[in-house]
């Protein structure tokens, strides 16, 4: 995968994700944190793929002693406010010594890996234990096939970075047989992965619409449309997602949590 394709999506739509899909992403980084294999207050927490540092926030407020946030954008990073200290770096070189923290945070960037096992390992150096997560690979809800549909009639297209992540790095880690092995062959040797489903926090149509817009693979296409056309896009959005019904929205996700 091109990792300057990633970095540059995911800076360009920092502002976007941070109005729109943070929401979401700060209700699964919770349930991420609670599923931490060791106990995360006084511990020390690296945040790998931080983005907007939701899974960093959580660890602050159960009490973690120190929690740094690593990601591939600083775009991202910036909405990482202290207490947290941010790093620009990649997961796979992490700029840390052997056994530097207590636990490793990776929420929904494993993914994002032609070889999530390279970060698996990378994670396994640094850290005592992690507990990550994954989307469910081909998970659906209402309003996700409204906003696709209505970016079809827009002429968007997902970029090349992201078809690739749909191909790669998201089938290996959102299966759980899979996550297993990969852990398994980073060195993790007790290793505990299971399927949840976690309520989004996205309630309104308003909301669902900003989290789609807000996504990586997406804003950037919205950002070539002048000012009025992007609004005019959202507003028809909420309307796409209040016509399909979509009703509150749980996430399938893979959780695994390992020493
Ligand atoms: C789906 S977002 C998740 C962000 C955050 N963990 C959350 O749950 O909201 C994926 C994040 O991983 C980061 N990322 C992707 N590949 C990376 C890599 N090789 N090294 C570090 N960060 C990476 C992206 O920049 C992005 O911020």
């Amino acid at each position: 995968m091109t990792i300057r394709g990633v970095r540059a999506a995911y800076d360009a739509s920092a502002d976007a994700w941070a109005a729109g899909p943070d929401v979401m992403y700060a209700e699964l980084g919770r349930a991420l944190v609670a599923s931490a294999p060791v106990p995360v207050a006084g511990a020390s927490v690296l945040d790998v793929g931080a983005g907007t540092g939701v899974a960093a926030r959580a660890a602050l407020a159960a009490d973690a002693r120190l929690v740094v946030a690593a990601d591939l954008a600083p775009g991202m990073l910036r909405h990482c406010a202290a207490p947290l200290r941010a790093v620009a770096a990649d997961l796979t070189a992490l700029p840390f010594r052997d056994g530097s923290f207590d636990l490793v945070t990776a929420a929904f960037c494993l993914s994002h890996l032609d070889r999530p096992l390279d970060g698996l390992r990378e994670a396994r150096r640094v850290g005592a234990a992690i507990v990550a997560s994954a989307f469910q690979p081909d998970w659906d809800h209402p309003a996700k096939s409204a906003i696709d549909a209505l970016l079809r009639q827009l002429g968007y297209e997902p970029p090349a970075w992201y078809a690739e992540l749909k191909g790669t790095g998201e089938p290996q880690v959102g299966d759980p047989r899979q996550l297993t092995e990969l852990a398994t062959a980073a060195g993790f040797t007790d290793v505990d992965v299971r399927l949840v489903a976690v309520p989004s926090g996205l309630a309104t149509p308003r909301q669902q619409a900003a989290w789609r817009l807000g996504m990586a693979h997406v804003a950037p296409f919205l950002q070539t449309l002048d000012e009025a056309t992007r609004a005019a896009v959202h507003q028809e959005a909420e309307l796409a997602i209040s016509r399909a019904d979509a009703g509150p929205l749980i996430a399938p996700i893979v959780l695994l949590a390992a020493t």
